[in-house]
């Protein structure tokens, strides 16, 4: 009877708490990223074109340079800065140097592809000898180092077909996510992927959502897409890598504001008027992105930017 009674009590708080929707994260004293760091980039598939590769690299490298921009459109620094509130229990802030480490291409078959055989060249990369067995289908341009400031990040081209078993479901069904630890030799090492999206009925497809004939900032809409999730995982990473960092027990910085993209609130944007391109973000090298919103703790709530200027954006403009 007290059993049931107590049940019932949870039960009413958990509704009051969804009713309520109230979100935030906390942190739950894990390890934050604070040093510099490095992604490490297991390219996987043949359809790469060097073009998309270059982009994706120069959106990772935009998050923390340098280099000053002039623009009124938003940079993918400012996006990065709403990541360095958050702070270890030491109050060192998440890292402001966000670099590249080896990158390794994966071009053997695509058809089938299972977990175990990612896993077995994710574990490969840290290994000469190993990469030398796959032959021509993978070349790195370094060995993979086991390191702790590194991101591990696989990388799927939309020709890339997941085996249609239970195990590797989560490949089909999400957009990014996270492999079990892979054994290198020198140590378990967590790798996290991202996939391009196949075409405009999948679901992670979001970038302008088919809606606007506008076309996407890099001419790839599912690289462009995929983009979004890379630095998403980037920002989850830094700041909730052991899942003890800043959660509310379930998602963190990126994760907490995915459903906005999902129900098609697809955020402000600027257009180009002569190319028509559609973009949010501008990087290094006058390139543009679409990125997703991230959770701003100051605000409690999501944004682009640490002003919280949130909708105060939310407008088209003639970008230059
Ligand atoms: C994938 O494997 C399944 C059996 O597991 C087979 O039926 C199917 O034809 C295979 N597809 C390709 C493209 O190889
Ligand atoms: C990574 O960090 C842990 C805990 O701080 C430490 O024990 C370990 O030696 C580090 N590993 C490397 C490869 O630096
Ligand atoms: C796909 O996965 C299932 C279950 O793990 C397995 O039985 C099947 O052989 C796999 N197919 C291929 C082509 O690897
Ligand atoms: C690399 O792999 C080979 C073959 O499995 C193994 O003999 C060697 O010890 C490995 N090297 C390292 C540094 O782990």
């Amino acid at each position: 009877m007290l059993r049931q009674v107590l049940l019932a009590l949870i039960l009413s708080s958990m509704t009051q708490l969804s009713e309520s929707d109230e979100k935030a994260l906390s942190y739950n004293g894990g390890k934050i990223m604070t040093e510099p760091i490095k992604l490490s980039l297991l390219w996987f598939g043949n359809k790469w074109q060097s073009s998309g590769q270059e982009a994706l690299r120069n959106a990772i490298l935009s998050l923390t340079s340098t280099t000053p921009t002039s623009s009124e459109v938003p940079t993918l620094r400012k996006w990065w800065e709403i990541i360095r509130q958050y702070t270890d229990s030491s109050g060192n802030p998440a890292t402001g140097n966000v670099n590249l480490g080896p990158q390794c291409s994966y071009t053997g078959p695509t058809l089938n592809v299972t977990v175990k055989t990612i896993m077995g060249i994710g574990g490969a990369v840290f290994n000469k000898t190993l990469i030398g067995k796959f032959g021509s289908a993978l070349n790195c341009d370094r060995v993979f180092t086991v390191e702790n400031n590194t991101i591990y990040h696989v990388l799927f081209d939309d020709g890339v077909g997941f085996n249609n078993s239970d195990e590797n479901g989560e490949l089909r069904s999400r957009c990014s996510g996270e492999f079990e630890p892979i054994e290198t030799g020198g140590g378990l090492v967590k790798m996290v992927w991202a996939r391009k999206p196949t075409g405009p009925s999948d679901q992670c497809s979001w970038v302008i959502s088919g809606r606007s004939e506008m076309g996407p900032p890099n001419g790839d809409k599912g690289l462009d897409d995929m983009i979004g999730f890379v630095l998403g995982n980037i920002a989850e990473q830094v700041t909730n890598g052991d899942d003890r960092g800043w959660t509310d027990g379930f998602h963190g910085v990126s994760s907490l504001c995915a459903s906005q993209m999902e129900t098609g609130d697809v955020s402000p944007a600027f257009v180009d008027p002569v190319s028509k391109v559609r973009f949010n973000m501008i990087g290094t090298n006058a390139y543009r992105y679409m990125v997703q919103e991230i959770w701003d703790q100051r605000i409690k709530n999501c944004a682009l930017q640490i002003s919280g200027m949130k909708k105060s954006f939310l407008f088209l403009s003639k970008a230059k």
